[in-house]
């Protein structure tokens, strides 16, 4: 793959990048029984540093705690693991790939006796919604495929089979020539995109959804939450329509990946004026501000690789 660095870790040791296999065989390849998390680490005048880096660990280990996996290694070991491969790669920014996994004894549903594998990759990650995606905003369509209820799948887990979902709604998009799927949830209300949760901005004031609406809890969507409201803008947590959406004035998703990307278009209605919006850019300059360092306040989200 593009991108890939000298060093990855895998079960408590650092290994060559191209030592990072697994047997055909193991349980999660057949069923999805796979944990991860998408993290990022930026260059910022004190060197590289990483993104709430204890907050995705943490929710690692409770996806995999929900599917009564318990992790062999720590927050703590895990936390060190991500520090350590960034200063043996020599990285001065990266993605970050924790992914924990059942591996090789049985192929029964239930994984019984496989055991549990974890490995975490470091690498360089372009724009996640392509070039200019950032800059100018991303053109989005609804999904014919719902996103799958809680009562179903956890939501609120990371886990490899519940993308299978994801992959649907990003593949049907680009099918299509949209950069992205939105789903809406078996309300038929708006969910999240295929791997970003969303916000809507209407009359200054900002809406966004919660556990109830199917959703993964983003760690961005969080941050952006607190972000908003140091800012002094009043952020309503509910129920997200279509009908809102196509009303706003603004929208964007959130995601570590897709950072803070302005929509600007859903199924060829545009949304404001077409382009990222006052508020949307605001928030961007205030995300990077913080995730680059520029900004004292947040600092303890940041994990600096001294
Ligand atoms: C389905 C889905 N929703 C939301 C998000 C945003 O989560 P976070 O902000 O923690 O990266 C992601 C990204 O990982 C995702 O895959």
């Amino acid at each position: 793959m593009s991108g890939e660095t000298k060093y990855l870790w895998m079960d408590g040791e650092l290994k060559h990048w191209n030592e990072g296999s697994i047997h055909v065989m193991s349980h999660a390849l057949h069923y999805g029984s796979s944990f991860f998390e998408g993290i990022k680490c930026y260059e910022t005048s004190q060197g590289p540093a990483v993104f709430r880096l204890k907050e995705h660990m943490i929710r690692l280990h409770e996806s995999a705690s929900i599917y009564n996996m318990s992790l062999p290694f720590s927050v703590e070991e895990l936390v060190k693991a991500v520090k350590d491969l960034i200063k043996v790669n020599n990285l001065k920014s990266c993605y970050i790939r924790p992914v924990a996994f059942y591996g090789y004894d049985t192929l029964g549903v239930h994984p019984k006796k496989c055991p549990i594998q974890i490995a975490i990759a470091t690498f360089d990650w372009g724009a996640y919604l392509g070039e200019g995606a950032i800059e100018n905003g991303v053109r989005v369509t609804i999904s014919p495929w719902r996103k799958f209820h809680s009562s179903s799948l956890p939501t609120v887990a990371k886990a490899g089979g519940q993308y299978l979902n994801s992959i649907l709604a990003a593949q049907d998009a680009q099918e299509k020539g949209y950069d992205e799927g939105l789903l809406l949830n078996g309300d038929g209300n708006i969910a999240e995109g295929a791997g970003q949760n969303i916000f809507i901005i209407k009359n200054n004031e900002i809406y966004t959804n919660a556990e109830d609406s199917c959703i993964l809890m983003g760690i961005t969507r969080e941050t952006i939450i607190q972000l908003l409201m140091d800012l002094g803008y009043k952020v309503h947590i509910g129920k997200l329509s279509l009908g809102q959406l196509f009303n706003a004035d603004e929208a964007f998703f959130t995601g570590t990946a897709s950072e803070v990307t302005p929509i600007r278009e859903v199924d060829k209605r545009s949304i404001g004026d077409g382009k990222p919006g006052a508020i949307t850019q605001l928030i961007q300059e205030t995300y990077f501000d913080v995730i680059k360092g520029r900004n004292n306040k947040y600092d303890h989200w940041l994990s600096y690789i001294k």
